[in-house]
């Protein structure tokens, strides 16, 4: 099979490096990929959000699977454009319809599908440019923390938590009045806040039934425990030892099933993966939110302990036969710590030459902000290098993973050291 991933972080780094292990892969292309892309097939220069390059590409070149990283191609509609079409709706599309996108791309659409599906979620009401007085008046109904999110895609910014009355209304008037992000705050969502425990949960469906992959905790903020600026991912642990069998089973239950029975009675072409970013209140599972890929760091940790052959399950969810494809997971601790730019999230610098890669033992990297500059590597983003262990215990993959993450050097670098730390026992 020619299989064409799209995207260029550490998440597609984890994809191709198993996607081309897999025996039915013939040829892997990235696009546009990143250095370490480059090491599992053939980058190929080309933007995401380019529906006519991305389709002419794999008309040329003989592709049979296309596998989406990130969200933004699918929310404008990559799917879609692939269905129209005569030749491509026949090449395999892992990636839902712009309309299963809007359950990541419009928080308040996903909130409405929760609700139609009587699936636990925050209280909450969405108010649009006309409706901010009301929205000022929705605040008391709640005692502080204030959530704040801004409807649409903000680069992972738009969730904003405030801790007083007043900080929350005037967050409000720079989203709804001012366009504090833009286009995507024009439509605000404000809810209840939730006090528990965040797990990241993720399945892959065919619009009909699903299987269940790893489940992963993140490490969001930039500082050591869970201080700081919100990040896109600090580090990453898999499996997660507060979500036991019993707690899984609640999820799926209570979560997962009406999800995938939302999908298929509102016919919603869904062919994918569902991340379901969920907090534990008392043991009890309610969506914060849902995305419609992979997450990033979460993807570093859970493919390693996939076992089975990804590319198999990815063909099955396209083919509608993901029934009978039950993944083998290792039940190994998978941890990665993410090797950032100094600065991030806010302002870094970048093009520093990084070293060590080499004297790496027993930990996997997935490069994530690093390009290729002649002969040596290069940083390129604010998140770098995921250095990702497997081992029986906790313990032994952390120890791993921050014996490596001294070994790669470049400058400025830092990371959290207490990724998985309040999960030894
Ligand atoms: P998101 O950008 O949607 O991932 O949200 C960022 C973070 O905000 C989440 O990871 C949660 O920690 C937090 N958050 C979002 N919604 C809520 C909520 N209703 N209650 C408590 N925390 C929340
Ligand atoms: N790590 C969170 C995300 O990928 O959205």
């Amino acid at each position: 099979m020619r299989i064409l991933l799209i995207g260029s972080g550490g998440r597609e780094h984890a994809m191709a490096w198993k996607i081309s292990r897999s025996p039915l892969c013939e040829k892997l292309f990235i696009a546009p990929g990143n250095a370490g892309t480059a090491l599992c097939g053939e980058n190929v220069d080309m933007q995401p959000n380019d529906k006519e390059a991305v389709g002419g590409f794999v008309r040329s070149n003989s592709v049979n699977m296309v596998v989406v990283g990130p969200e933004e191609p699918l929310v404008k509609g990559l799917a879609d454009y692939f269905a129209a079409d005569e030749h491509l709706r026949r090449v395999m599309f892992v990636g839902p319809s712009s309309e299963g996108a809007r359950l990541e791309g419009s928080k308040a659409f996903a909130k409405a599908f929760m609700e139609r599906n009587q699936i636990p979620t925050a209280a909450y009401r969405a108010f649009n440019r006309d409706q901010a007085t009301e929205a000022r008046e929705f605040l008391g109904r709640f005692s502080p923390p204030y959530v704040l999110k801004a409807d649409g895609l903000a680069a992972g910014k738009g969730v904003v938590i405030c801790t007083t009355r007043a900080e929350a209304e005037q967050n409000l008037d720079e989203m709804l009045r001012e366009g504090k992000f833009g286009e995507a705050s024009s439509t605000v969502v404000i809810e209840e806040f939730l006090d528990g425990k965040e797990i990241s949960v993720f399945v892959l469906t065919d619009g009909e039934t699903y299987q269940v992959l790893p489940a992963a905790k993140d490490y969001k903020r930039v500082g050591e425990h869970d201080t700081g600026a919100n990040t896109g991912g600090m580090g990453a642990v898999s499996p997660v030892p507060f979500a036991d069998d019993e707690v899984m089973k609640r999820i799926e239950e209570r979560i997962i099933q009406p999800t995938i029975g939302g999908i298929r009675k509102e016919g919603i072409d869904y062919h994918g993966f569902i991340f379901f970013g969920l907090m534990l209140v008392d043991g009890n599972p309610y969506v914060i939110e849902y995305n419609v890929r992979l997450g990033d760091p979460e993807a570093e940790v859970i493919i390693p302990r996939l076992e089975s052959d990804l590319v198999e399950l990815m063909k099955a969810a396209c083919n509608g036969k993901l029934k009978d494809c039950a993944p083998v997971i290792s039940p190994r601790y998978a941890l990665a710590v993410m090797l950032t730019s100094g600065g991030y999230p806010d302002a870094y610098q970048k093009g520093y030459v990084i070293e060590g890669t080499e004297e790496v033992d027993g930990s996997q990297l997935f490069y994530a902000g690093v390009q290729q500059d002649v002969d040596q590597l290069v940083t390129s983003g604010g998140r770098v290098i995921a250095v990702t262990s497997l081992a029986d215990d906790l313990e032994g993959a952390r120890s791993i993973s921050y014996t490596n993450a001294r070994v790669v050097d470049f400058k400025g670098k830092y990371y959290r050291r207490d990724i998985g730390k309040d999960l030894l026992k």
